[in-house]
């Protein structure tokens, strides 16, 4: 049966804003983008909210929902009681441009400081072999949309605008992993994992995994190996200086 929400949105820009109640139809088996569209067609035209696909596979309509990072397709209506106030802000992490929309550039720019996948040079593109174990431990890194939801949520800048420059996030992090554990890749990515990208700033509170919409083990499966690889090095170059040398 159709209901009416009460809804909070806010709604401003990068000088200021403000959370705006509405109340709005709810239908059977919608999904909390559903409800913003709604709003845009009935109340508030100039609305702005970011989203593609509305399958959870695009990674555009991040935002937070009653305080929790999450991707506002993914979220159904029935998550909520009828009576409850369901507030929608965007993500704190990134500046807002406008309403729900933020400026992720942080995460772009983060992303262009990792060096590209770097096979040997002797290894024609045709004559890649690899097992299929490496391939599946790089497919669950692969699974990521790009919705930042765990940029997001990561303590280390949440709150802490000044450690965005030493601090490349849980999904960079993760991205220099993958190329870590790639048996083909030649590029060293522990020292610059630790020393550019700030993995030592993690403390592994697990709380980007949670909010992963692709659940992603991006702390167990890459942020607690690469911290081993870190230590291994620090306490025994030999046996680091061994596994290049036999890795292929
Ligand atoms: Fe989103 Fe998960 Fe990728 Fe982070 S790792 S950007 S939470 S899909
Ligand atoms: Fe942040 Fe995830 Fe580490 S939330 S502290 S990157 S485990
Ligand atoms: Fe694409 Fe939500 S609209 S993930």
């Amino acid at each position: 049966m159709p209901y009416k929400a009460k809804f909070k949105v806010w709604r401003g820009d990068a000088e200021s804003g403000e959370l705006r109640d509405f109340l709005v139809e709810v239908n059977e088996g919608e999904v909390v983008l559903d409800i913003i569209h709604r709003l845009q067609a009935t109340q508030a035209p100039d609305l702005a909210v970011r989203w593609n696909c509305k399958a959870g596979k695009c990674g555009s309509c991040s935002a937070e929902i009653n305080g929790r990072p999450r991707l506002l397709c993914m979220t159904r209506m029935s998550t909520f009681t009828e009576e409850e106030t369901v507030t929608v802000t965007p993500m704190r992490t990134f500046p807002v441009i406008r309403d729900l929309v933020t400026d992720v550039s942080f995460n772009y720019q983060k992303a262009r400081e990792i060096p590209s996948f770097t096979p040997p040079a002797d290894l024609a593109p045709g004559d890649y072999r690899m097992q299929q174990v490496d391939v599946q431990r790089s497919q669950e890194f692969r699974k990521c949309i790009e919705c930042f939801l765990c940029q997001n949520t990561c303590h280390v800048v949440r709150d802490h605008e000044e450690n965005k420059e030493a601090f490349s996030g849980p999904r960079f992090l993760m991205r220099a992993a993958e190329l870590e554990f790639h048996p083909l890749d030649t590029a060293d990515r522990v020292p610059s994992a630790q020393e550019d990208h700030g993995l030592g700033l993690c403390n592994i509170t697990k709380c980007c995994t949670e909010v992963c919409p692709e659940h992603i083990a991006i702390t167990d499966n890459a942020l607690i190996p690469m911290k081993e690889r870190v230590a291994d090095r620090k306490y025994d170059p030999v046996v680091w200086l061994g596994s290049k040398i036999f890795r292929r």
